[in-house]
């Protein structure tokens, strides 16, 4: 297939602005839009089999890079909506050190490629010794989240989610995170169904926004854009960055730390904001830059007051934040506004942001954004 870069100036850019199309498909494909709370039929249409949920007890992810990224967006999800425990690894430490067996596990392999070594040799592994015990408590049940339903993975798993996000050209991955979230949500949305966790009220709700999503990156796409290629002017010189989030928006921290590393070759690092004053808080001063995630919910407050702490040792602070939000707007030096949605839904949108701020930092420093140095797309040897 070729594909084309439609009059963007690279890939990496013409993906970022695929992404409401993407959220659109996922919606369109895994819900039944016209769901409402008085019916009696599963509101996500992912088609999995009804014995990888039974008497699920445990989930537990294996994955790399942006994917393992994803799937901490995805324990937030499956914990928060559907009460099930789940442990995400990276499945190169998981496939030297796995955890011990525990009963009623589902095991998810997310791979964007479908191709990456350690994460298929994890998941081969974890599959073997499940087979090798007699208990049927411990049976395997495994299930791959992929944009690849051709690939190995897909060979290697009888389950399959595909993300349909269409080919990702650029090797920071930014579409198919997006993609492999929205799995997620239906997954925990599925989940919830089926166990009962969530009032029908609130299920359709989430359908409600999530049906929104489309249009909301688009708004954020849209009025940010400009504003964002202007401020990457302002890190020329820029050696380090922090990222900070709480609760869900912590993955994204991390997420947009990865994207500006990979890309843009600066030191970056994601933190959870009420970890910094345990260590990172010792590298700010005025030459360190500290983007704070800090949307309505659990934690906003929590945020806003890491912000202030990192404001405090002269840090130039970025946020992004809830469109027109007054403490916002006086905590922060620059703003990256969203439309304010359920904190539950929000790393939808507080990725994008983050992504663009990645990618005009390195298109600005005039770097090779959709093949940067020693990454590859896809890494297939251990
Ligand atoms: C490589 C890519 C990353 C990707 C990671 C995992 O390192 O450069 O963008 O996140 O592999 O890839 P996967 O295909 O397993 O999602």
């Amino acid at each position: 297939i070729m594909v084309e870069k439609q009059g963007f100036k690279h890939f990496m850019l013409k993906e970022i602005y695929e992404q409401p199309g993407v959220v659109r498909t996922c919606v369109e494909t895994y819900l039944d839009t016209t769901w409402s709370s008085d019916r009696d039929t599963n509101p996500v249409t992912l088609g999995l089999a009804d014995d990888l949920f039974t008497d699920l007890e445990h989930v537990q992810i294996v994955a790399c890079g942006t994917s393992w990224h994803a799937s901490l967006v995805g324990k937030y999800l499956i914990e928060q909506l559907a009460g099930i425990p789940t442990m995400v690894q990276y499945a190169s430490e998981f496939r030297y050190s796995p955890s011990p067996l525990t009963r009623h596990t589902l095991t998810i392999g997310v791979t964007q490629s479908g191709e990456t070594a350690d994460t298929l040799a994890a998941l081969e592994m974890e599959q073997k010794r499940r087979q090798a015990t007699e208990d049927l408590a411990l049976a395997p049940r495994m299930l791959g989240i992929t944009n690849r339903p051709e690939s190995s993975l897909a060979r290697l798993v009888p389950h399959i989610i595909d993300t349909h996000a269409g080919i990702e050209i650029g090797v920071a991955a930014t579409k198919t995170f997006i993609a492999q979230v929205m799995a997620f949500y239906f997954l925990a949305l599925d989940l919830a169904y089926r166990r009962q966790t969530l009032k029908p009220e609130r299920i359709e709700q989430i359908i409600e926004e999530l049906r929104q999503m489309p249009g909301q990156i688009e708004a954020v796409l849209e009025s940010q854009e400009r504003y964002i290629e202007e401020l990457a002017h302002n890190f020329s010189e820029t050696q380090d960055f922090i990222f900070l989030g709480r609760g869900i928006n912590f993955p994204i921290a991390l997420e947009g730390a990865l994207k500006l590393k990979e890309i843009s070759y600066i030191h970056a690092e994601g933190y959870p904001a009420g970890e910094m004053k345990h260590g990172p808080i010792a590298l700010l001063d005025a030459k360190v830059p500290v983007v704070a995630i800090a949307m309505p919910g659990t934690v906003y407050d929590k945020v806003l007051s890491n912000a202030q702490e990192a404001k405090a040792r002269d840090a130039q602070l970025i946020g992004v934040v809830p469109l027109n939000d007054e403490e916002a707007e006086f905590t922060f030096n620059s703003l990256l506004p969203v439309p304010p949605v359920d904190e539950l839904l929000s790393p939808i949108l507080t990725v994008i942001p983050l992504q663009l701020l990645a990618y005009h930092i390195a298109a600005r420093r005039g770097l090779d954004v959709d093949q940067p140095r020693n990454l590859a797309k896809s890494v297939t040897v251990e």
